[in-house]
């Protein structure tokens, strides 16, 4: 597939617009709703825009919202659907999303991903002092679901590989030894908690991994992997055959297990802010304890926007994915290019795009997020995030002291790239002057005391020997320049 232009098409008026080739139930459903209802005596104040109509405010509501805020409606029956126990367009909305991402079952959330993993593990963690195996290095959220479980768990510590990215990760041997050890123990894990895809674009190779425990723990069966970070990874090839929910299907001893993977849709997809999925692979009555677990820690006002946002975010995907990941992964090596190559950009570097070799087998670097190390200026990363974003309207989020994390994702257009790039040029320009011509020595320069001398003709005054000469001098010693006779 090609890739997608950064170019819009527009349509004359009364052109209808070309359907997609691509179902789109719920957001269908949605648009007829919000066309369908003249007045609502049960909520929503601003739906269809009522309540601002008239207000001053109106044009603040406007320019933030749009004209889509105002099709937010309550409206549960004909033609939208029940949240918690559909069976119309969003059931049918959940189940092409099953599909897409190659799952036994799929749940919308308006929630965030945060609650997406305390709905995941109050399926998954069915008994007081259920034994789980949990990655230490995984979102707040799943250590205090697991805290108010009162699971019995044992943490194994991501290991720091890379200082500069501060890029951590679990060793294989930690993760299968724990599990073996329990299982010889005659007290084997219930379940085991990754965290798949990080912020910091650490990858864990999920097939790999359960392959590994198959042998190791033939008792453990359930697996929860929070792959917030990861729902793009599902639409091309190249990062698919890492992900949780591909895993089951690629040996058969791997077919025992159950996978739960929760996505922050909107970290990675368009899907709109909070939009977040619950896949499932495995046990049909795991299905059932998470739409029960959904009950019972939702909101009882799902945003349906939000829910739209699900149903077009992936049909997009299928449509157009692969071609949107093609454009990061070219667009994410133009960066590393370009800072590998100019010297313009010579004060940047991009930490190892791959994992040291005791990881190599079951972790990769995400090849969409960039650790940008800030080695040549005079200010640390912090501060070149502060000045992109106030210079140049550029944001990064994620720094540590010498690192930015630059995350290619599938809305970042190559038009952000080169600026960026222009940016890092110019910020290098103001804080870097150019090096100083190379004075070479006619003379000895001798400090006394002692007498020895710092530099002899022929040799180069550097910026060392300069700090050198201001240092003897401000401790007392006097700086003696004597012509080479010879000449
Ligand atoms: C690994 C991970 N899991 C879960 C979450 C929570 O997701 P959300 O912001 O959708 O609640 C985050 C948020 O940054 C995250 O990084």
């Amino acid at each position: 597939m090609s890739e997608p232009t950064d170019q819009i098409t527009t349509r004359s008026a009364g052109q209808p617009a070309a359907r997609p080739a691509v179902e789109t139930p719920l957001a269908d459903a949605l648009l007829a709703a919000s066309a369908g209802t003249r007045a609502s005596f049960h909520a929503l104040p601003i739906g269809r825009r009522a309540s601002i109509r008239t207000s001053p405010l109106a044009p603040s509501f406007d320019a933030l919202f749009g004209s889509g805020l105002y099709s937010e409606t309550t409206i549960t029956a004909p033609p939208l659907d029940t949240f918690f126990f559909p069976h119309r367009s969003l059931a049918r909305a959940e189940e092409l999303a099953a599909r897409a991402f190659g799952a036994t079952g799929t749940l919308f959330v308006t929630v965030g991903t945060t609650a997406s993993n305390q709905i995941a593990l109050e399926a998954l963690v069915t008994k007081p002092d259920a034994r789980v195996l949990a990655d230490k290095g995984t979102h707040q959220s799943i250590h205090f679901a697991l805290s108010d479980k009162h699971a019995a768990v044992d943490y194994i510590e991501p290991r720091v590989f890379c200082e500069h990215s501060e890029r951590a990760a679990l060793a294989l041997s930690d993760i299968v030894d724990r599990a073996a050890a329990a299982e010889r123990a005659g007290a084997p894990y219930d379940l085991l908690v990754l965290n798949g895809q990080s912020y910091d674009g650490v990858v864990y190779d999920i097939p790999a991994i359960l392959a590994a425990l198959a042998e190791a723990s033939p008792s453990l069966t359930d697996i929860f992997i929070d792959e917030a970070w990861g729902a793009w990874s599902y639409f091309h090839e190249s990062t698919r055959v890492r992900t949780a929910l591909h895993a089951r299907s690629t040996g058969p001893a791997l077919e025992r297990f159950n996978v739960v993977a929760t996505h922050s849709a909107h970290k990675s997809l368009s899907a709109l802010r909070q939009a977040s999925l619950i896949h499932y692979a495995g046990d049909p009555a795991l299905g059932e304890r998470l739409r029960l677990a959904r009950y019972r820690h939702h909101t009882t006002s799902p945003n349906q926007q939000i829910l739209a946002s699900l149903d077009l975010a992936r049909a997009q995907m299928e449509l157009e994915g692969d071609a949107l990941v093609e454009r990061s992964l070219r667009l994410a090596r133009l960066v590393a290019d370009s800072v590998a190559a100019d010297p313009d950009l010579g004060a940047f570097s991009v930490n190892a795009a791959a994992p040291p070799v005791a990881l190599a087998g079951h972790v990769a670097i995400d090849p969409t997020k960039l650790s940008l190390r800030v080695s040549g200026l005079s200010i640390g990363a912090p501060e070149l995030r502060e000045r992109l974003y106030s210079q140049h309207a550029l944001y990064v989020n994620r720094c540590t002291p010498t690192s930015l994390l630059l995350n290619i994702h599938i809305g970042v257009l190559e038009e952000d790239v080169l600026a960026l790039l222009d940016a890092l040029r110019a910020i290098q320009r103001s804080l870097r002057p150019p090096p100083a011509e190379r004075r070479i020595s006619t003379s000895f320069i001798i400090p006394y005391p002692p007498g020895v001398p710092l530099i002899v003709p022929g040799e180069e005054i550097g910026d060392d020997t300069l700090r050198r000469i201001e240092a003897v001098q401000s401790a007392g010693a006097r700086i003696y320049t004597i012509e080479n006779r010879a000449r």
